[in-house]
């Protein structure tokens, strides 16, 4: 898809985005010509992402924490401190593990909500002063266990359902001011699903395309596709549409062939 130059005088701040979805995403922004702040949880990771992208001054660090609330306000402030304000927040950084209820403890529990879920709250929180003043947008990464229920998988369900609702309510609270859409992508190839769906990396690609005959397009997500729809719902084209979950899923949710 081509945003060329759609976004060359917008400030974007994408969560998670040393790698996977959120680094896809923040490579397409600055393809768009956006300036972008990068987050990761430590300032390696992110020098280590900017020193890759290669974008000079059009990209920033943020690092930070987003599972906790001081994490949230730091990142969310040196973004807007490096951008000079703020259009858009792509809250993409996420957790990821699969485990029975009897396994899942509270220290489970406490992380993966407080990432999923605490972490799209508070930097939307930090952030909306800014986004009211540029009329801007937010993009949340829900998923496929956002609008479905998976055995196993019970935590990470519950904390992206979560985002699903919360982009709802958010989206009528700051309407129409502020869109807020969500993305709800099946098994995407980043670590995330590598790391929990293979095993040994000599037949990993062989195991991802397994996974991917679940789905009517019978192959699994690629980051870049997620970015598409992601660029897609914070540009102008998508100024009419807010409180969504956009499926990016093969067709999984539409039915049974
Ligand atoms: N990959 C999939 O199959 C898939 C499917 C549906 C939804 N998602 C969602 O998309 C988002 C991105 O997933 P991904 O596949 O790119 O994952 P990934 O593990 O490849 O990347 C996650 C990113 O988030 C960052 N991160 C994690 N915890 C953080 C924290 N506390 N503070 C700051 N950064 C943190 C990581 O450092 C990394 O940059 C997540 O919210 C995930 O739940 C992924």
């Amino acid at each position: 898809m081509e945003f060329s130059n759609q976004f060359s005088d917008k400030r974007v701040l994408v969560t998670g985005a040393t790698r996977g979805i959120g680094r896809a995403t923040a490579e397409a922004y600055l393809r768009a010509g956006a300036r972008v702040a990068i987050n990761g949880r430590s300032e390696s990771s992110v020098s280590r992402a900017l020193a890759e992208l290669e974008a000079g001054d059009r990209a920033v660090a943020a690092a930070g924490d987003v599972a906790t609330i001081g994490g949230c306000s730091a990142l969310v402030k040196a973004a807007i401190g490096g951008l000079g304000g703020l259009d858009i927040l792509v809250n993409s950084a996420g957790i990821f593990s699969q485990r029975s209820m009897e396994d899942s403890d509270e220290a489970f529990w406490d992380a993966t909500m407080n990432t999923n879920v605490k972490g799209t709250y508070f930097c939307s929180r930090a952030a909306l002063p800014a986004l009211r003043k540029a009329n801007g947008n937010i993009v949340n990464l829900a998923s496929t266990a956002g609008l479905r229920g998976y055995a196993n998988t019970t935590t990470y369900c519950a904390s992206k359902g979560a985002i699903v609702n919360l982009t709802r309510a958010m989206a009528m609270e700051l309407a129409p001011n502020v869109r807020v859409n969500c993305v709800c992508p099946a098994i995407i190839d980043t670590d995330m699903a590598r790391n929990e769906y293979t095993t040994g990396e000599a037949e990993a690609d062989a195991q991802m395309a397994a996974r991917g005959e679940q789905y009517p397009m019978q192959r699994v997500g690629t980051p870049e596709e997620v970015a598409n729809a992601i660029l897609y719902l914070s540009s102008g084209d998508a100024g009419f549409v807010t409180g969504i979950a956009f499926p990016i899923e093969g067709g999984y949710t539409a039915g049974s062939r």
